[in-house]
């Protein structure tokens, strides 16, 4: 049975940067008050990405697979199935993977969305694995593309200050080398209504809350217990240790999450990788951009082992283990 291993990655993040200092300007003219100091010290965010009005998940997307498949060495007709993992798609329909799989030329391809917010990307990673070792596919591009801005309400300062757009990608191939070594997911729908955008359309109309809103203390919790659990047991399914692993990957929500869990599984911080200074919470978009930065570099090397890990909405949460 053929492993599936990552051949190539690309990251794409809109260019206009807000600065926690230019977020304060913007909300106060709103009557809202925040600083940088108060998004630094509980968060670890300096700044974000934010598109301009417009600008859809689907457009950062393309870019960032564009990249992925330079780096791979591919072209786009030799994909033959693409899973986008978004919260924030274009259209209710057609899917954004079916919008990316026409703006490629992707003709060869199937295509499909996942949706399981910030884990998305490690559900999306899992099903391509699956996909590949099933003998139903050679090359999936898989991605993870947000644009939070647009379901943020700008007037909650206690979400508002957490977010950003940003796509990520990888090429995920069949080969004979080792490449996912073990995957975990999970999902708790009993805790829905700790992180959620609860709203939709119907009959036109905007029907319940179509912004964000968290539970931002019982999340917290929530994520550092689940994704150490999470790391344990993919770790056994491998039969690897905690020790080996060379590169953890985890969901960019907050730094201080980052950190517990860290401490939590006695994982180096040198061995953690953070973009969540940079990018802030880019969903499922988080976990691609920071592989990305960090294989790119030079961080992350061939034959190294990385712990990739998700946690969001759903409540969801799981790990995949890498062999790059
Ligand atoms: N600027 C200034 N003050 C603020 C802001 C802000 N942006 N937001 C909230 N405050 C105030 C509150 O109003 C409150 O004021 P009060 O004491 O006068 O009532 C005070 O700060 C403390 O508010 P808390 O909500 O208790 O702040 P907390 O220390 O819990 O930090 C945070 C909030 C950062 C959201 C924290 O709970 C957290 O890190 N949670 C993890 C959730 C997370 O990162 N979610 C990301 C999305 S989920 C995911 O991706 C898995």
């Amino acid at each position: 049975m053929p492993y599936a291993k990552i051949i190539g990655s690309g990251g794409y993040l809109p260019p206009r940067v807000v600065s926690n200092d230019d977020l304060a300007v913007e909300l106060a003219e709103r009557g809202i008050e925040t600083s940088d100091q108060w998004i630094r010290e509980r968060t670890g965010i300096l700044q974000r990405h934010l598109v301009e009005q417009g600008v859809k998940t689907s457009h950062l997307a393309v870019k960032a697979s564009q990249i992925a498949l330079d780096d791979a060495g591919l072209a786009a007709s030799d994909i033959d199935l693409i899973i986008l993992a978004t919260s924030t798609p274009d259209f209710i329909f057609p899917s954004t993977a079916c919008i990316v799989q026409a703006e490629l030329g992707a003709k060869n391809a199937a295509a499909f969305d996942v949706q399981a917010v910030c884990s998305g990307f490690v559900y999306a990673l899992t099903t391509g694995e699956t996909f590949i070792k099933a003998g139903r596919a050679k090359n999936v591009l898989v991605i993870g593309a947000e644009v939070f801005s647009g379901i943020l309400d700008w007037n909650d300062r206690s979400t508002c200050v957490l977010f950003g757009d940003g796509a990520g990608a990888v090429v995920l191939s069949a080969s004979d080398e080792p490449g996912v070594v073990g995957a975990q997911l999970n999902a708790d729908g009993t805790q829905m209504n700790i992180l959620a955008a609860a709203g939709n359309v119907s009959h036109g109309v905007v029907v319940g809350d179509p912004f964000l809103r968290m539970d931002g203390q019982a999340v917290f919790k929530f994520a550092v217990n689940s994704l150490a659990q999470s790391a344990h047991e993919v770790c056994e399914q491998a039969g690897v240790q905690l020790a080996d692993i060379d590169w953890m990957i985890p969901h960019q929500a907050n730094l201080r999450i980052i950190n517990f869990l860290g401490r939590k599984l006695g994982i180096d911080s040198s061995k953690v990788v953070v973009t969540v200074d940079r990018h802030a919470n880019t969903s499922a978009a988080s976990v691609p951009l920071a592989l990305d930065v960090a294989r790119k570099d030079g961080r992350i090397q061939p034959g190294h082992l990385a712990l990739l890990q998700g946690v969001g909405g759903g409540f969801t949460w799981g790990s995949v283990l890498v062999r790059m």
